[in-house]
């Protein structure tokens, strides 16, 4: 598995749920933008790694704004949730590792030329760091295993407009390559992702662990479940949004989907909405939505896996 990550408070338990499932051999980590600033997602990541003594996990920065411009800032609302460093003002350790010196892009290349179909992708932040893998080597579109992505919204409104939900947002253009190619692709959205929540009880219980990767973790994600309270009050807790990804990823049959041949809307006022194209309806497709989802048992492999983890 590959993650790629625009390393934020969700993004940083998605570490935690690749880290702490069995059976998963994570080769790397690729850092986009999005939350913050591409640096500072692979900053985190390096960060949280070391907080989860998986320190053998490569991190490879990926591309710092999207495919059509030139430059990117941090919205405020993404550090109004997620903090200014991302990882919820808590401050940890200056890591002890470098970030490597290949580009993300052509890491993920690499790897799908290594492994191939054995190869999962799981992005939880824009899609612009696949996209420009694609255009480099479209070969990989057809050879790599699987993409399962958290973006888009099909049945219920986006989180940025009434369309488009974050990550989709950030590069819609890029989306659009993605999901319009041939790429087997598993879109893990808001539809699913609001029904997969967190409280406080759920962090005071890896506090109560007293190690250091418990109590951490605990400060983060209460930064996030406090943001949560002010943003979406009527949600009672946090979104899970890109750890389902990663559970999805790993055991598909956590969700139900909808074979659905896609395209991501990149102008007007519906720019990043995520929708079927009605001139493919009755055509093949190797697009699947996720619309349902077993929330109690996904929750039971969240918490059994960073549970373990956090008392290590
Ligand atoms: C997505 O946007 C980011 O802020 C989160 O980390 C998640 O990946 C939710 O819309
Ligand atoms: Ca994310």
């Amino acid at each position: 598995m590959i993650l790629d990550l625009d390393t934020g408070i969700d993004d940083a338990m998605a570490i935690a749920y690749a880290v702490g499932a069995p059976d998963v051999d994570l080769i790397g980590i690729i850092s986009s933008y999005g939350n913050v600033v591409v640096e500072q997602a692979g900053y985190n990541s390096l960060q949280i790694l070391e907080l989860l003594g998986a320190t053998d996990v490569p991190v490879f920065l990926g591309e710092p704004h999207s495919s059509t411009t030139e430059h990117f800032d941090v919205m405020a609302i993404s550090q109004q949730i997620h903090g200014k460093n991302g990882i919820g003002e808590v401050s940890l350790p200056a890591p002890t590792r470098q970030l490597e010196t290949q580009s993300g892009v052509d890491f993920l290349i690499d790897a799908v030329h290594q492994y191939g179909a054995d190869l999962t992708l799981v992005p939880t932040g824009p899609l612009t760091n696949l996209a420009a893998a694609l255009q480099k080597a479209p070969d990989i579109a057809t050879t790599i295993g699987n993409v399962t992505l958290m973006g888009g919204a099909l049945t219920v409104p986006g989180n940025v407009s009434h369309f488009a939900e974050a990550n989709i947002n950030q590069d819609a253009e890029a989306a659009n390559a993605v999901f319009t190619s041939a790429m087997p692709l598993t879109m893990v959205g808001l539809d699913v992702t609001l029904r997969t929540l967190l409280t406080t009880k759920e962090t005071g219980q890896w506090r109560d662990l007293k190690t250091t990767a418990g109590e951490k973790f605990a400060d983060i994600v209460d930064y996030y479940i406090d943001a949560y309270k002010v943003t979406s009050p009527h949600l009672h807790g946090c979104a899970l949004h890109d750890p389902l990804a990663v559970g999805v990823a790993l055991y598909p049959s956590f969700v139900t989907t909808f074979d659905l041949d896609m395209f991501v809307q990149a102008s007007g006022e519906d720019y990043g909405r995520t929708i079927g194209d009605p001139a493919r309806l009755n055509e093949p497709t190797t697009d699947k939505v996720a619309i349902n989802v077993d929330t109690e048992r996904y929750l039971k492999t969240f918490m059994d896996y960073l549970t373990t983890l956090f008392k290590a």
